[in-house]
């Protein structure tokens, strides 16, 4: 099993770090343009591995897609990080040409993979991976809907002092602080709803952090996040590779689903082998259909400035 990771930076070297050491793939390799970059961010992972204690292949490259040949799945992180007071929306024109330029490169030399979607503003830059590759909508999966809901789930998990791995939640919606919806309405301790132990206005409060979670952190750190974003990553490409079959809340292109049309926007979808398997209907209550079509139309002109 075979990953490459388009770009080393932060996200990207992070969430090679979690594929080495959670041993889900055999073998990954790192690409950036900055020369000797993946190389040395590759070395010193590599350097891991026996005090760790996994076996993954890691190699790095500057720029030479033949590296990259066959692999199952690749993940695109290559772009700029928003800095303090960004929005995720305004990386649009520099990422849109770097995303395009790559995913061309990528599927000269691995033309079976899936592609995980990372670089923002990620449901704008899965949709452009569909519409200018023509690959088949379940080989396309964007990464937003993984990280936001472990942040609503952390949140949760932190006001009711419970463990986070007895924390269900799910965020559906855009990948930006203004078009993502947290479903209190599905977030549980164990199956109990998060209403049995909070109040409205502790929920209400988890909600906004949560979608305001990466701009917290961007603020605190100077640059965008990568513990997190890598991590889910991770989940995402173990999913895949290891035909999980896990429900993951993704960018997925629909095609009438929720009552949208052509367009990649955060919805539950079991991802496997095959990619985006299925794309799960939830039952949404009038709120969470207005809030859902005001994301959908917030990416559709983001989209349409575009293509
Ligand atoms: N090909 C390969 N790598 C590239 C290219 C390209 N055409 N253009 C830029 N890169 C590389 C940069 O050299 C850099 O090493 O992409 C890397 C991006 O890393 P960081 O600047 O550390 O950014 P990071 O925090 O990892 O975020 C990457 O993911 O979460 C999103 O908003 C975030 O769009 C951003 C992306």
């Amino acid at each position: 099993m075979k990953v490459t990771v388009i770009g080393a930076g932060n996200v990207g070297s992070s969430c090679a770090e979690y594929i080495a050491i959670k041993k889900i793939a055999s073998e990954v390799v790192l690409l950036d343009i900055k020369d000797g970059f993946a190389e040395g961010k590759a070395l010193d992972l590599y350097q891991t591995s026996s005090t760790l204690g996994f076996n993954t292949r890691i190699i790095g490259v500057t720029k030479d897609y033949s590296k990259t040949s066959n692999s199952d799945v690749v993940v695109v992180t290559s772009g700029v990080p928003r800095k303090p007071g960004m929005t995720r929306e305004e990386l649009i024109g520099i990422n849109a040409e770097i995303v395009e330029k790559v995913v061309k490169n990528i599927l000269i030399f691995s033309p079976n993979a899936k592609l995980v979607i990372v670089s923002n503003p990620m449901d704008t830059m899965t949709y452009l991976t569909i519409k200018k590759s023509g690959l088949s909508k379940n080989r396309v999966i964007g990464m937003g809907g993984a990280l936001d809901s472990s942040r609503f789930k952390t949140n949760i998990s932190i006001a009711m002092n419970k463990p986070s791995l007895d924390i269900h939640a799910m965020v559906i919606g855009g990948h930006g602080d203004t078009t993502m919806i947290p479903l209190d309405r599905y977030a549980s301790y164990n199956g109990i709803h998060i209403g049995e132990f909070l109040s409205k206005d502790q929920i209400k409060d988890i909600v906004s952090s949560t979608m305001v979670g990466g701009a917290t952190l961007t603020k605190l750190l100077g640059t965008s996040a990568w513990y997190a974003p890598g991590a889910s990553v991770s989940y995402v490409v173990d999913s895949i590779l290891n035909d999980q079959k896990k429900i993951i809340p993704s960018s997925v292109y629909l095609d009438g689903e929720y009552n949208e049309k052509d367009i990649c926007i955060g919805v539950p979808a079991i991802i496997g082998k095959d990619g985006v398997e299925k794309i799960i209907k939830l039952d949404l209550n009038d709120d969470e259909k207005k809030l859902f079509k005001k994301s959908a139309d917030a990416i559709r002109k983001m989209n349409n400035t575009l293509i």
